[in-house]
């Protein structure tokens, strides 16, 4: 399986490729940026590791060559600032995103490709890459929560001293201010977490708000976000590599799980080689389908801002 990362030589796009290099199942890897001699240079340090690390071919290159790609991950963009929402990130990453997908579309690509929206506000860009590039709604999906669901369960994990893998715990909605903590099947090896006296109320809303701010306090400290939204990548690729039907938060257009319609956000999603199989209506407390709900109309007011 091939993977053209258009954005590669950005730090999201190299964290990916060294997540998808080191994990060794994909057969190619092509690195695309708008700076060229920075999309030369990882390809090249990439290719170095080779020896060690896998078979994979790896090189940079333009649209023409990305044209037989199973998935194309886009992660180029524009950071968010320190005190910036992701959705006002939006009018600048906008007219930038639809030229990558005019340019995918002007060199051609597979029908039963894939497009991975990474870029944010990633559930925006989704439902812009469904619309424009006229792909069945299943091979056109985004990021969306899986990097905040990874978040929280490590972080549930180090507060509660518990082994990260064992803590199952979901993030849904907008990849953004309005999403929602799903602590009705939050649990650790099977065993739900909201059964623990130390998971109560108050550290409930603690480690949310700290899972919410956690791009914000990434992006003071090193600039932007990568090993972990890296590694959250490679795990989709890897369900789609594998046909494996995982159950993933990430984000696609709903049409009709839990009343929403017509938008790209993260449900819970079985991911296989057919991209987005289904979503699966799995029942919430009342209070998360609201904020799901909430979620979703937060997100069609931002797409009606949209000038695409
Ligand atoms: N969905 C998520 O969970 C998540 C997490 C972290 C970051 N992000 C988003 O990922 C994006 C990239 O973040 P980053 O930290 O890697 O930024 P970065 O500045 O390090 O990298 C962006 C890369 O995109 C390239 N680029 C810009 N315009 C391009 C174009 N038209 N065609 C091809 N390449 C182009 C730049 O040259 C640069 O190398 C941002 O939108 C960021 O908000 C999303």
């Amino acid at each position: 399986m091939k993977v053209a990362i258009i954005g590669g030589g950005g730090r999201v796009g190299s964290c990916a490729a060294f997540a998808l290099q080191c994990g060794g199942l994909v057969s190619a890897i092509q690195i695309l940026d708008a700076n060229k001699d920075l999309a030369d240079g990882e390809a090249l340090d990439l290719l170095h590791g080779s020896a060690f690390a896998g078979d994979q071919k790896i090189y940079a290159g333009d649209y023409a060559r990305a044209a037989d790609s199973d998935i194309f991950l886009i992660t180029a963009g524009l950071r968010r600032k320190p005190d910036e929402s992701r959705l006002d990130l939006i009018n600048r990453n906008v007219a930038l995103f639809v030229g990558i997908l005019d340019s995918i579309k002007a060199a051609g690509f597979r029908k039963d490709a894939h497009i991975f929206v990474v870029s944010n506000p990633v559930d925006i860009l989704t439902q812009l890459a469904g619309q424009r590039l006229g792909l069945p709604w299943q091979q056109v999906y985004g990021l969306g929560t899986m990097l905040d669901t990874s978040r929280f369960s490590s972080l549930i994990a180090e507060e509660l001293k518990l082994a990260p893998t064992q803590v199952k715990a979901l993030i849904l909605g907008e990849h953004g201010d309005s999403m929602l903590p799903v602590w009705s099947s939050a649990t650790v090896n099977g065993l739900p977490l909201a059964g623990l006296a130390e998971c109560s109320p108050s550290f409930q809303n603690t480690v949310f708000e700290r899972t919410k701010g956690s791009g914000a306090e990434v992006i003071k400290r090193k600039g932007g976000a990568g090993w972990a939204v890296g590694i959250a990548i490679r795990d989709v690729i890897h369900a789609v590599l594998l046909n494996k039907q995982t159950l993933l938060p990430v984000s696609s257009l709903v049409q009709g799980a839990y009343d929403i319609r017509d938008i790209c956000l993260s449900v819970p999603s079985v991911v296989s080689r057919k991209g987005v199989e289904k979503h699966v209506e799995i029942k919430l407390w009342p209070k998360e389908q609201m904020a799901l709900q909430a979620s979703a109309r937060a997100l069609k007011e931002t797409l009606a801002k949209v000038k695409a």
